[in-house]
């Protein structure tokens, strides 16, 4: 394995450290979370009493693999569940654990089950740390398709806008809307960012998680080491 995926996995082993029998756990997506679920299948068939509740299709899929105990997310969004832990990866995070997250356009259903969690366990490799979130990854901002022209009006406000593609297609995410990747040109800081993007018309939520930001970022270092960084 090399040393950047070697550097997600003991990140995502660490974070699963912090979940206790019992638990409703927030599971993430992406490379790096899918280590964690991994884990926490492993730790499910030795006796760990838990439930999860996906961030993603994908992630469902992953989950019921590896024999987790899953609430769907549907159930989760009806009944206003409130989560124990949730454990997700990220695409950047500055120093103050602002975040930009949606590089697999998972990031509005992640959000919601980030603000659903008492505790919120970011795992990265180091090369996730930067020390300003603009410029150092495109904003992924989902939109409504039937308003997309306005949205991306809108968007052009803050930086250059491509849409999606994925396989040669337009990327449709989870809930069936289109991604807009936003190169941002608006400096530092991003606060504010996240609710006035949020406000343009047609905009379901964007990757920015500068509100609820995570209460601890686990590192995992190329040379193999793990660093708890808590907020
Ligand atoms: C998906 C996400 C992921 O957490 C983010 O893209 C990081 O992915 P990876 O762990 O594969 O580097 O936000 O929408």
């Amino acid at each position: 394995m090399d040393s950047v995926s070697l550097a997600k996995k003991n990140a995502a082993e660490k974070a699963v450290e912090f979940v206790k029998d019992g638990d409703l756990v927030g599971l993430g997506t992406g490379s790096t979370a899918e280590w964690a679920i991994k884990k926490l299948g492993e730790l499910v068939k030795e006796g760990l009493d838990i439930q999860g509740v996906p961030s993603s299709k994908a992630i469902d899929a992953l989950a019921q693999k590896v024999d987790l105990p899953l609430i769907p997310y549907e159930e989760f969004i009806r009944d206003e569940l409130a989560l124990n832990i949730d454990i997700d990866g990220a695409d950047c995070v500055d120093p103050d654990f602002n975040l930009i997250k949606g590089g697999g356009g998972a990031h509005t259903r992640e959000k919601r089950v980030a603000n659903a969690s008492e505790m919120f366990y970011c795992v990265v490799d180091e090369k996730k740390l930067v020390d300003k979130l603009a410029g150092s990854f495109p904003l992924p901002v989902e939109v409504m398709p039937e308003d997309l022209d306005e949205a991306v009006r809108g968007l052009r406000t803050y930086g250059f806008v491509k849409q999606r593609q994925k396989d040669g297609k337009l990327f449709i995410s989870d809930n069936a809307n289109y991604i807009l990747d936003v190169s941002l040109n608006v400096g530092e800081p991003v606060k504010g960012l996240e609710v006035d993007i949020n406000n343009i018309p047609g905009v379901v939520d964007n990757g920015l998680f500068t509100i609820r930001r995570p209460d601890a970022v686990i590192v995992g270092r190329l040379n193999g080491e793990v660093t708890i960084n808590n907020g």
